[in-house]
């Protein structure tokens, strides 16, 4: 199943998982639309041919939810019913932190293995140097925030843009840097506000007045609409402009690194399966397969290093 926010890639794993199964002897399932297909008895067989045709399509085939009924104990034993009445032995979910912490309690509870693929545009899996769909996403911010960085040059603008990552900045520390962002605000460091409007100050006094700040949804001063009306409060001047990039970013065909992970991840969650490494989620550490225990999803917190931050500084004045 795919489950939480799609990404794109998603169904770059469906495709591994499915053939790996099917190559390993395996029957293979697909469930629709995450936990509230399990609980709905939305399942079907797939076979090789399911999945021809979609490893380069964004989205996900099986579609995705954000279930609220998996939540409660009466949503979750419906979900063991259905996999029980279909003779389902083990679970794979592309997701996620929120979906992997369900399936955590869903393998507590019953007696169901369940293995993760790290799959959100968000990169806020700790454990994995990637998530499938961060590269995409990150390229339509980049994307797009070049087509922006044009007509702000023609008009001598300010654009405030933001883009998405929930309470993870690596979308906006990587799509800043790589369209030379003046300034990045991301919610794991604390902006210093005054430190930021005197830096603008400066650049409006030598007429540097093309500037883009990205901001990441998650930080600390609610977004770009609030960071564009800071700026304009101390800079009256300055003719800014908001751009809220949002869903965009979560749709595409996938890059070829989302595409390379997708099998790679897919390909060893069904190994995992069979040689019964269970209740992990499966990323990739210094290019070598990682098996991060399920239980240990969220306990540590994603860091942006001084040396990430110093860089944006020099590389943009
Ligand atoms: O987790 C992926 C993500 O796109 C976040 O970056 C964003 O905060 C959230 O999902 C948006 O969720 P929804 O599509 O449900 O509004």
């Amino acid at each position: 199943m795919t489950s939480g926010g799609d990404s794109p890639g998603m169904n770059a794993a469906i495709r591994a998982v499915v053939r790996t199964g099917i190559y390993n002897g395996l029957e293979v399932f697909g469930i629709m639309r995450g936990f509230q297909g399990l609980i709905e008895d939305d399942i079907y067989q797939m076979e090789s041919r399911s999945v021809a045709n979609i490893i380069q399509r964004g989205g996900t085939i099986l579609k995705t939810a954000r279930c609220k009924e998996f939540l409660l104990p009466e949503g979750r034993q419906k979900a063991y019913e259905t996999l029980k009445r279909h003779g389902i032995e083990g679970l794979i979910l592309i997701g996620g932190d929120g979906t992997f912490r369900g399936a955590v309690e869903f393998s507590s509870e019953f007696d169901i293995p369940v293995i993760g693929i790290a799959g959100t545009i968000d990169k806020d899996i700790q454990g994995t140097d990637f998530t499938i769909g961060f590269d995409t996403a990150v390229n339509t911010a980049v994307e797009a925030i070049d087509k922006i960085r044009d007509t702000a040059d023609a008009h001598d603008r300010l654009f405030i843009i933001e883009v998405m990552g929930r309470d993870a900045g690596y979308i906006a520390l990587h799509s800043g840097i790589a369209t030379g962002a003046e300034h990045i605000l991301v919610p794991e460091r604390k902006t210093d506000l005054e430190d930021l409007m005197l830096s603008l100050e400066e650049k409006e006094r030598r007429k540097k007045l093309v500037n883009i700040v990205v901001v990441a949804e998650g930080e600390g001063f609610g977004g770009a609409d609030e960071v564009a009306k800071l700026i304009k409060k101390r800079l009256p001047n300055a003719e800014t402009r908001v751009c809220i990039l949002g869903h965009i970013q979560r749709g595409g065909a996938p890059s070829c690194l989302d595409r390379l992970i997708a099998s790679r991840m897919g390909y060893h969650a069904v190994e995992c399966l069979i040689e019964g490494r269970y209740n992990v989620f499966v990323g990739i550490l210094n290019n070598k397969m990682n098996y991060v225990p399920l239980e240990n999803v969220g306990k540590k917190k994603g860091k942006i290093s001084d040396e990430w931050m110093k860089i944006v500084k020099i590389l943009a004045s």
